[in-house]
């Protein structure tokens, strides 16, 4: 369809939200709503987006910076939906094919209707389309007003409308098919003459009627695909249907969702066959799942990468993290920008700060804690230690307690602990120190100077027992 083009309106503030944010960059499933029309319109098949945008222009052209199928026309004063339409002309001069039109805030419409919409549009002859739906509580929508043919003749809004229109349950969507001829030629003749004083793109319905056009209603069974968004009741309400629709497909893709209704995952997320989801997971930003992994209850994983067989448990927060395959992160852990090799079990409690890398088959234990790191193949630090800006070789033994004591008050220092080191338990690297291959540190021991490969590190105070001495402080 090279012959289609979308407008999207999205000029307006959204007063009804009571918020500083502009309404369609309101998030449903972790897109700006106004993402979901256009990728419909997109998905439909337009070749090119016209985005008009007013309150908060800057924040809607950034966010969609980059997608070269989009271009923005500024409407600056929203003086109605016709005017906002004659406002994306110039950006569509020279374009003679169809246009279809679609508000920003109504993102439940999915692309295969719009497609049935054109096709429609088509196979009548129309030189105007109109979606609509019936809906037992109509109010607020423009009403249908058809003839004794069947065919659309007029559009009343709630506001001008009599009530015996009113009791008209056959509404406007606000979604159009439209040709460009004559579209832009109406738009720019419609007046304000009405209830609210606006330009209402609804006019072009009596234009079309009167110059012998065809204007045709194509309605959608599901009346929720056309939900306007006007306040945060309604934003929650369509955020639980986009919720559904990417559980849905995801459960058709092999993934098992356990909970459906408790399961956040936003759109664009990707998860591989046979992975297995608990309730209460939050699965947001690029997150790309491989196959046959477990997320347990309440697990939030953001912008990050997982392979396959990895199993997440419960309360583990992941961001920015990439996770090779079979990788356990025990319960209660919190990673943010780390790089995990297969095969290493992190946790559970254990806090993997920015720069953490983990190679293959490394083991972190409850109560470590690690920040720019590197830990080589083989290497465990099991229990209760913090591990900072050091480098750590393979087969690497940290005994428990250790500290690297990296910030001497003013800068930090490196500790490097070359491969097959045994690090004994409590042990203090004041770094910068360097720890040589296969050298032993006595637990215990404070380490302030390298130490040489192949040798034992020992500094603590020697023992002394002092026979009897407890029964003679009793006398
Ligand atoms: C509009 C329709 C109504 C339909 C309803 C469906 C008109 C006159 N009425 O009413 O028949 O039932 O949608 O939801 O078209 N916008 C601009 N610039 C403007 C005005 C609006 O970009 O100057 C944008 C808004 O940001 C919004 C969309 O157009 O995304 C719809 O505008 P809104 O004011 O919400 O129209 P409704 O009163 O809902
Ligand atoms: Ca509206």
């Amino acid at each position: 369809m090279a012959d289609l083009a979308a407008i999207i309106l999205a000029a307006g503030k959204g007063t009804r939200m009571k918020s500083d944010l502009v309404k369609v960059m309101h998030p449903l499933a972790g897109s700006p709503m106004v993402a979901w029309p256009i990728d419909a319109a997109r998905e439909a098949g337009t070749s090119h987006i016209v985005t008009v945008v007013g309150h908060q222009a800057e924040k809607i052209r950034d966010h969609f910076a980059g997608q070269d199928d989009i271009t923005f026309a500024l409407q600056g004063e929203q003086l109605g939906t016709g005017h906002a339409v004659a406002s994306a002309a110039d950006a569509l001069a020279g374009f003679t094919g169809k246009v279809l039109i679609l508000c920003g805030d109504v993102p439940l419409i999915r692309p295969e209707s719009l497609r049935s919409m054109v096709e429609a549009h088509d196979a009548t002859g129309a030189t105007l389309t109109i979606l609509t739906t019936r809906l037992a509580n109509p109010f607020g929508y423009g009403r249908i007003v058809r003839g004794y043919d069947g065919r659309v003749i007029r559009i009343v809004e709630e506001k001008d409308a009599s009530s015996e229109i009113r009791s008209c349950t056959e509404v406007n969507a606000g979604i159009y098919c439209a040709d460009a001829d004559f579209l832009f030629d109406a738009v720019r003749r419609i007046g304000n003459d009405n209830a609210q004083g606006e330009y209402y793109l609804t006019d072009i319905v009596i234009m079309a009627a009167e110059r012998g056009l065809r204007c045709s209603a194509f309605p959608v069974a599901n009346a929720m695909e056309v939900m306007g968004v006007n306040d945060r009741v309604h934003l929650a309400a369509a955020g639980a249907v986009t919720r559904h629709r990417i559980n849905e497909a995801l459960m058709l893709d092999g993934v098992t969702i356990i909970d459906p209704a408790t399961t956040y995952i936003d759109r664009g997320v990707t998860v591989g066959r046979d992975t297995t989801i608990h309730p209460g997971v939050h699965l947001s930003g690029r997150t790309e799942i491989g196959e046959g992994c477990t997320i347990e209850q309440g697990a939030v994983i953001k912008g990050s990468t997982l392979g396959d067989g990895c199993v997440v448990e419960p309360g583990a927060v992941i961001r920015s993290c990439r996770l090779g395959s079979r990788v356990a992160v025990k319960a209660g852990t919190v990673m943010e920008d780390a790089t995990i090799h297969d095969h290493t079990a992190i946790g559970p409690m254990a806090h993997l700060r920015p720069g953490t890398e983990l190679m293959a088959h490394v083991k972190i234990g409850n109560f470590v804690e690690t920040k720019k790191i590197t830990m080589g193949e083989g290497s465990k630090a099991s229990h209760l230690t913090y591990l900072g800006d050091a480098s750590i070789g393979s087969n690497v033994n940290v005994g428990c307690g250790t500290i690297t004591c990296n910030y001497d008050g003013v800068r930090k220092h490196r500790t490097v602990i070359e491969d097959d080191v045994f690090v004994g338990s409590d042990v203090q690297f004041v770094a910068p120190v360097t720890i040589g291959r296969n050298s032993l540190i006595a637990a215990g021991t404070t380490v302030t100077q390298d130490v040489p490969p192949d040798s034992l590190a020992i500094a603590r105070a020697p023992q002394v027992n002092k026979d009897g001495w407890k029964l003679k402080k009793r006398d």
